[in-house]
């Protein structure tokens, strides 16, 4: 028998209603802060990703599947959405479109070779927005509240929003000064990456898995406290605008981020539900001013988030998510060889009229008809055999009221639409068809 890959996981037809209904609270928020969906490729040319998320980080050092291809090109399949999309942006020229700033969002498979473990997976979905074209902090911002709009859509509340800058190249250039001064008398305590990382890219020691409860990183000086007063000002007025938009956040000094394209902002969000286990960073994101003209565009600054969506529906998990209820409107019972052409066009007729409709394709008994029925979570259900066809008369129970008819077989589309047409519940209280108690 062969078996998923290690760290992949199927997502069955059971499961899938979350997906949607998690996919569609997405795109509702997003058309709210006006971002409009993007689809780049799976697979992307190698360098790309190298150049954007950075040689020296883990995602690239470690985590990437390259394969040569039979042009002996070497490619990757994507281990983030930032790069492929940027490479789109600058390709498709987005940057002389007639609107200045360029607000896109997207859904889909990254990869990266993980130790997997709950919520940490080689194969995993994610939600991320791109909004390139401006430096006003106002757009950090805004990228913030729309990763916030979409907690708050899905109603999981026990959230931190952690804030940092790094600033802008100076402020980079003399943090980094700095860094290396610190670490430099003990930095052969350190593992043999970090070491390897001093000399290639000291930022990255701070995201070390193996030191990073070492007392020297632990004692290491903050970005924020190297910020140039121009960078500092534009860190306060992110916070000045979160603060108008009562939005809560706290600003966490050591956060850093594992990619190399950062500047000024970066940011996380940290759920607290025990459905998490320790994987609970749920959405990360930052500003990247360089990162379009380092891949060969324009300068044109750029900000961002992305959400890993299996971590969401774990926290969803907690408030006992439902996701998109799973029903039929009608489960047609045909009766007898001779019904089954008859059967199939009104099933057909009811499919293309937009209703719900199923039939038992395995010639079960009337028992065995019903399991599937309950199965399905059907409403209506009608019943054609012998009698109905030399009647035209279709024999039709409504699962919910417990009614039932006798009605022409043609009649049977209009009288499930009429139907499911009609108010639900007398009772908006307790939800019964008619109630005493709940003087509704
Ligand atoms: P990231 O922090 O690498 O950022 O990933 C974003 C989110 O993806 C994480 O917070 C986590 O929820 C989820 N995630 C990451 N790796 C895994 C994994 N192996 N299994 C399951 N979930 C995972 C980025 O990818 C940036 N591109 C975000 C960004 C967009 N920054 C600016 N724009």
């Amino acid at each position: 028998m062969y078996q998923k890959m290690k760290g992949t996981y199927d997502v069955l037809p059971t499961e899938s209603g979350k997906w949607h209904a998690l996919e569609k609270a997405i795109r509702n928020v997003s058309k709210l802060y006006n971002y409009k969906e993007i689809r780049t490729p799976i697979i992307e040319y190698t360098e790309l990703f190298h150049r954007s998320v950075g040689e020296s980080t883990d995602i690239v050092s470690k985590e990437t599947y390259d394969f040569i291809d039979r042009g002996k090109r070497s490619n990757t399949l994507r281990p983030e959405g930032t790069a492929g999309v940027v490479r789109s942006y600058i390709e498709n020229k987005l940057y002389a479109d007639k609107l200045p700033v360029q607000k896109v969002y997207y859904v889909g498979p990254m990869f990266r070779y993980e130790r997997p473990q709950k919520g940490r997976y080689r194969q995993f979905m994610q939600f991320g927005a791109e909004a390139f074209g401006s430096s006003s902090p106002q757009l950090d911002a805004e990228i913030i509240a729309y990763a916030v709009s979409v907690l708050k859509a899905l109603k999981i509340k026990d959230v931190t929003v952690r804030l940092n800058s790094l600033g802008d190249h100076d402020s980079k250039a003399a943090y980094k000064d700095a860094l290396m001064v610190h670490l430099k008398p003990s930095i052969t305590e350190l593992c043999h990456d970090c070491q390897t990382r001093y000399e290639t890219n000291p930022l990255r020691i701070l995201d070390c898995k193996i030191d990073n409860n070492h007392p020297v990183l632990v004692e290491a000086p903050k970005p924020m406290d190297y910020l140039t007063e121009e960078d500092a000002n534009h860190f306060d007025a992110v916070c000045d605008y979160l603060d108008a938009m009562n939005i809560d956040y706290v600003i966490d000094k050591n956060l850093v981020r594992g990619l190399d394209y950062y500047t000024h902002t970066v940011f996380e969000v940290e759920a607290h539900l025990e459905t998490l286990g320790a994987q609970n960073v749920i959405c990360g994101g930052g500003r990247y001013d360089h990162l379009v003209k380092s891949l060969g565009g324009p300068e044109v600054p750029g900000v961002g988030f992305a959400f890993g969506l299996e971590r969401l529906l774990f926290a969803l998990e907690s408030i006992q998510f439902k996701g998109d209820p799973q029903y039929l409107h009608l489960f047609l019972m045909i009766l007898g060889e001779e019904q089954k052409a008859d059967g199939m066009a009104m099933l057909n007729r009811c499919r293309l009229g937009g209703l719900f409709a199923d039939i038992d394709f395995m010639d079960r008994g009337m028992k065995g008809k019903w399991k599937q029925v309950e199965h399905h979570n059907a409403r209506f259900v009608a019943i054609y055999g012998a009698n109905e066809k030399a009647n035209n008369k279709i024999n039709i129970k409504d699962q919910q009221s417990g009614e039932e008819v006798t009605i022409s077989k043609h009649q049977l589309y209009n009288h499930i639409v009429a139907e499911l047409m009609k108010p639900s519940h007398a009772c908006t209280s307790c939800e019964a068809d008619s109630c005493d108690d709940c003087e509704e």
